[in-house]
């Protein structure tokens, strides 16, 4: 979309009923519509929206944009973005961008791996809602519940909760400045999960406008939808307003450390003991495995294992000791420290900084990047590891990230909610690579990984994590694009789950008004 074309446009649609239908647009009656329909003056609402021709826009379309991939001048422009400040503004933006027949994307935090929460790949206009403003976050700890509006972070949330208690603590990213919206809608993985599940897994209500402008929650919306938008990503099926989430139990004190080991200290073996054990070991204790290319400047690679064990370092070592002699963890590697500076740790947030450090912005990372996402459910072949340590030197900056899976996990039915990867997974796979100007040859490169990877990896389906969202697994043609189409890339994120979601699709929004690149397509019998 120009500039100029954004004043005023006419366009043309054809409906779900190939009823052709054409609707005049322009910026003046788009704020007329949503005066109607709130008790908030013209004046009141135009402070909300931001037009293309103004600096203001671009400021705020490129404020939490994570993957630059899509911050150039070919990414697909808004037609405008509006910010809302009350509960009723939401609801309005859904009526009226129905009305106009404009696509909607709902951004929280920004962090979509592939960019849909701020651009439209079959360039169809759309406007984004940004719910920057919605970002307040009480955290009752007699009661044991949070309740955190969408526009929050996991930083947020992790900064309120350990203002008020060093006892309670939340399952959900490493990355404090991920958005709760995506995030928790589409599971949530951290260094609890052995213990606690993913995100989702913790939320006991949800407020959430639907497709015809009314605010639901979990008695109003029913038991199907509010399950649909625990794990199965709620842009499918509207605009989550805000989270009610149960606090779950931490020590006052656990333990952290991270060891890195080369080729020549035994990496491979260590990597290969710890996909063994790793998903075996006491709930209490998380180990992840990243192998990466160097960060100082050097041609190489390594691999680091971070642990988290929710305890005392005594007991930490006992269990290391016990399950994985092999990784020579020692006291010196061993340090004690509050949950939530285990936060600040493994978002790689000096520990000693002041809390508030977990509620900034501007920290958030900005860089291009590609990720694939793979689940482990066989152990990988020695020499498939040491190929994936081959394959990171062809490239100057990638990671292959295992996180262990089991524990509480396994004991969570597939079909519990729709984050599906749970009982007989040892771990998932992040493939990732950035670049500054080597766009071409290091998505050739992640996709080759891709492919070298097919025989190792979970098949029927290929398994992926809807959070480390990839466009190449497939994407909706279009509106009217059907399940079983759908289904290629519907079967990975979702599993068994993909038929129930597209079944609850076609209750609660038949018509597929809230649709993307990766949506869920009503099934209507
Ligand atoms: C640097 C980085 C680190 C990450 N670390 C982790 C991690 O540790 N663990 C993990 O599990 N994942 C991680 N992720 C992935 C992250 O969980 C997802 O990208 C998540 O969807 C981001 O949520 P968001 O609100 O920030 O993103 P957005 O881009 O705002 O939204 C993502 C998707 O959700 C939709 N959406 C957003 N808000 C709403 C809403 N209120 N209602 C309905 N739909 C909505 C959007 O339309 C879009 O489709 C990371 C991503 C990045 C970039
Ligand atoms: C930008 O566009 C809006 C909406 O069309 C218009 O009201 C406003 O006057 C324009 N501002 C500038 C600086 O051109
Ligand atoms: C407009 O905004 C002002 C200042 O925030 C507020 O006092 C007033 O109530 C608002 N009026 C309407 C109708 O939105
Ligand atoms: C970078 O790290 C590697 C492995 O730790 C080391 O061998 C190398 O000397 C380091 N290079 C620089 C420039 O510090
Ligand atoms: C580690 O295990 C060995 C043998 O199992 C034992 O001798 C040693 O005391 C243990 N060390 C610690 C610190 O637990
Ligand atoms: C690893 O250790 C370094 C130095 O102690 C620390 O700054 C970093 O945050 C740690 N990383 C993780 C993931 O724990
Ligand atoms: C690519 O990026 C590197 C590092 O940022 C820079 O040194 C190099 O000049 C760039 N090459 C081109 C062709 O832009
Ligand atoms: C819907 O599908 C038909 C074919 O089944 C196609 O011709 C048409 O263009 C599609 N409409 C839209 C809006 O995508």
């Amino acid at each position: 979309m120009t500039t100029s074309s954004a004043t005023r446009l006419l366009f043309c649609f054809i409906s779900i009923s190939i009823a052709r239908t054409c609707y005049s647009f322009s910026n003046e009656e788009f704020i007329q519509c949503l005066n109607l329909h709130t008790k908030t003056s013209t004046e009141n609402l135009s402070k909300l929206l931001y037009y293309p021709n103004t600096t203001s826009y671009s400021n705020l379309l490129l404020s939490s944009i994570s993957n630059t991939r899509f911050t150039t001048p070919q990414t697909s422009k808004p037609l405008l973005i509006f910010t809302p400040s009350h509960e009723s503004h939401v609801q309005a933006s859904v009526l009226c961008s129905k009305y106009y027949a404009l696509s909607l994307r709902v951004r929280s935090g920004g962090h979509d791996l592939e960019g849909l929460s701020c651009q439209s790949l079959d360039n169809q206009p759309f406007i984004i809602l940004d719910l920057t403003n919605f970002q307040s976050v009480t955290v009752d700890v007699e009661h044991r519940i949070a309740l955190v509006e969408v526009g929050a972070t996991i930083g947020d949330v992790y900064y309120h909760i350990a203002k008020q208690t060093t006892i309670f603590g939340f399952p959900a990213g490493t990355c404090p400045t991920v958005g709760v919206g995506g995030h928790i809608s589409g599971g949530g993985i951290g260094t609890l999960v052995r213990k606690y599940g993913v995100a989702a897994d913790n939320v006991l209500d949800v407020r959430l406008v639907d497709v015809h402008g009314r605010i639901l929650d979990k008695d109003s919306m029913g038991e199907n939808l509010f399950w649909a938008v625990r794990g199965g990503g709620a842009a499918s099926f509207g605009v989550v307003l805000s989270w009610k989430l149960r606090l779950v139990p931490v020590p006052q004190t656990v333990t952290v450390f991270n060891v890195s080991k080369s080729l020549d200290d035994g990496a491979i073996d260590i990597i290969d003991k710890w996909q063994h054990v790793a998903h075996n070991l006491p709930e209490d204790l998380f180990i992840e495995t990243v192998i990466q290319t160097l960060l100082n400047g050097t041609k190489g690679v390594e691999v680091i294992f971070n642990g988290l064990y929710l305890g005392k370092s005594y007991k930490a070592l006992e269990v290391m000791n016990n399950s994985f002699p092999e990784m020579e963890v020692g006291v010196k590697d061993l340090k004690e420290m509050s949950w939530v500076q285990s936060v600040m740790s493994f978002g790689f947030y000096p520990i000693n900084s002041p809390l508030e450090i977990l509620t900034d912005r501007s920290l958030q990372p900005k860089v291009n990047f590609k990720a694939k996402s793979d689940y482990a459910v066989n152990l990988l072949p020695r020499a498939a590891l040491k190929s994936l340590w081959d394959s990171l030197l062809q490239v100057e900056a990638a990671s292959i990230s295992f996180e262990p899976y089991g524990g509480r996990m396994a004991e969570i039915p597939e079909s519990q909610i729709p984050f599906p990867h749970r009982k007989g997974i040892l771990f998932s796979i992040l493939y990732l690579v950035g670049w500054h100007n080597e766009s071409e040859k290091s998505l050739n490169w992640i996709s080759n990984l891709y492919n070298q990877m097919t025989p190792y990896v979970s098949k029927n389906p290929r398994g992926a994590y809807l959070n480390y969202r990839d466009i190449d697994l497939g994407r909706n043609a279009g509106r009217n694009t059907s399940y079983s189409m759908a289904e290629v890339w519907g079967d990975k994120y979702y599993k068994s789950n993909f038929k129930r979601l597209a079944i609850v699709k076609g209750e609660v929004d038949p018509e597929n008004f809230f649709w993307n690149e990766q949506s869920i397509p009503p099934l209507v019998f």
